[in-house]
């Protein structure tokens, strides 16, 4: 079933239908201190102090070309980068402050990053945070000061439109910090014709105007009730958590460590099944994971992060059939071992763990299998395939797993494979009675 089937996704924006795994880079001055992105305003530091340490910032291992290798080699498809987070700070040399990249250390880091990622033939997206928590009229908003807070929309408005010039063409651009205030204060609207008519083909996230990205319980479902207006975004972008937003594309932003985004010196870094297994639920729900990765403050991917990402990435080497260029599986119960991505007539069961047994007998499937494979790393190992008395059955599985992680079963049907009933009404939807009479079989 292609949950993204009736969102009426263009042309020019299908390619982030299929995307499936993005790298999400927040890096700034903030990582001098490293404990993430915010420790300007969670530590009420000092606003002079805070800008002096920003401006003598000198990152000594700084390669551009470096990030992209390692996003190109640990599988990812796309990146979106930090190019100014809440405290302000310009990645690139502003026409609007002093407060930039360029003359703090001397380098124009966004260019740099577009140029280096796109050689890779990776896509590429820039973050930009509408909040300055250096800005007094940021804060006192539209209603306590009217010019101020216009001064400051003229000034988002404009860097907006220099990072959407001056670097060629940009694929997504992720905006953020909103809150306290809504679309009407942002003039939301006018800033997407303004985006629109310089990058047409571009995709904009959900952030012009909302913050029910925050909590899965906000409802994703109904965004007009949460304030949230359905027009603004082409995408929905839940954060720290897997939810499928039924509206619209969608991508899950998740942090490599427990909790936050910028450097964090000493984090606890999660574990790499957690992350993967992030990667093949969203696959399994039609979605994309932006993994995030907070840099040192001299420009260096933390070690942990290199190991995670590259796992991921030996692991998509040989199963990325199952992730990409999928639509979500939603077409039999799998749940309890695991996940379900479909292409074309092919069935991906992506398993979370091995149990050893050489069979494995299927829920109800809506299209006969033709053919079972395994995914290895030295090509598709065959399996056997038995039905009896309409159940079905994959034989011939090997006591120990061709991958470290989540296995990965290719189901041949012979055609595109139809959702099963049960699939579609799970338990506790659908006529009840289809339950009563199995209880009695
Ligand atoms: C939140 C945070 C911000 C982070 C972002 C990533 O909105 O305010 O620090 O960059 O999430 O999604």
């Amino acid at each position: 079933m292609n949950q993204n089937a009736n969102k009426n996704i263009p042309p020019h924006h299908q390619w982030f239908a299929q995307a499936r795994y993005g790298m999400f880079i927040h890096w700034g001055p903030y990582a001098q201190f490293g404990r993430g992105e915010q420790v300007l305003f969670r530590e009420r530091l000092d606003q002079r102090e805070y800008t002096e340490r920003a401006m003598a910032w000198k990152p000594r291992s700084l390669d551009l070309s470096q990030w992209a290798r390692h996003a190109k080699d640990g599988g990812f498809r796309y990146a979106v980068f930090t190019t100014r987070h809440h405290d302000g700070f310009a990645m690139w040399p502003t026409g609007q402050y002093d407060y930039h990249s360029v003359n703090a250390f001397g380098r124009d880091v966004v260019g740099e990053y577009v140029e280096a990622f796109r050689s890779q033939g990776l896509r590429v997206g820039l973050y930009y945070s509408l909040a300055d928590w250096r800005q007094r009229a940021y804060w006192l908003g539209p209603k306590d000061d009217p010019t101020g807070f216009e001064r400051f929309r003229g000034q988002v408005f404009a860097q907006v439109r220099e990072l959407l010039t001056n670097y060629g063409k940009i694929d997504v651009i992720w905006f953020d910090g909103p809150w306290p205030h809504n679309a009407a204060s942002w003039h939301s609207s006018e800033l997407i014709d303004m985006i629109r008519s310089l990058q047409p083909n571009i995709l904009i996230n959900n952030r012009l105007d909302c913050t029910s990205f925050l909590s899965p319980a906000v409802s994703i479902v109904d965004p007009e009730a949460a304030g949230e207006s359905k027009q603004l975004g082409d995408f929905g972008t839940p954060e720290h958590h897997v939810t499928a937003d039924p509206n619209r594309m969608w991508e899950s932003c998740q942090t490599s460590t427990r909790r936050l985004w910028g450097y964090t010196t000493g984090e606890y870094w999660r574990g790499v099944d957690e992350l993967l297994s992030n990667l093949c639920e969203v696959a399994a729900r039609g979605g994309n994971l932006l993994l995030n990765v907070g840099p040192d403050a001299d420009g260096r991917f933390p070690e942990p992060f290199l190991v995670q990402s590259k796992t991921i990435g030996d692991w998509l080497r040989v199963n990325h059939e199952a992730i990409f260029n999928t639509t979500d599986g939603n077409t039999f119960e799998f749940i309890t071992r695991g996940y379900v991505t479909t292409r074309h007539n092919e069935v991906y069961l992506i398993l979370r763990f091995w149990d050893g047994g050489s069979e494995i007998t299927l829920a109800p499937l809506a299209t006969p299998v033709t053919r079972a494979t395994l995914l290895t790393p030295s090509g598709d190992q065959s399996l056997g395939v038995t039905v009896r008395r309409g159940v079905t059955t994959i034989t011939g599985l090997p006591a120990t797993p061709p991958v470290p992680y989540f296995p990965v079963m290719k189901l041949t049907c012979a055609s595109q494979p139809a959702p099963h009933d049960w699939a579609v009404r799970r338990l506790w939807s659908g006529d009840p009675r289809r339950m009563a009479d199995w209880a009695t079989t």
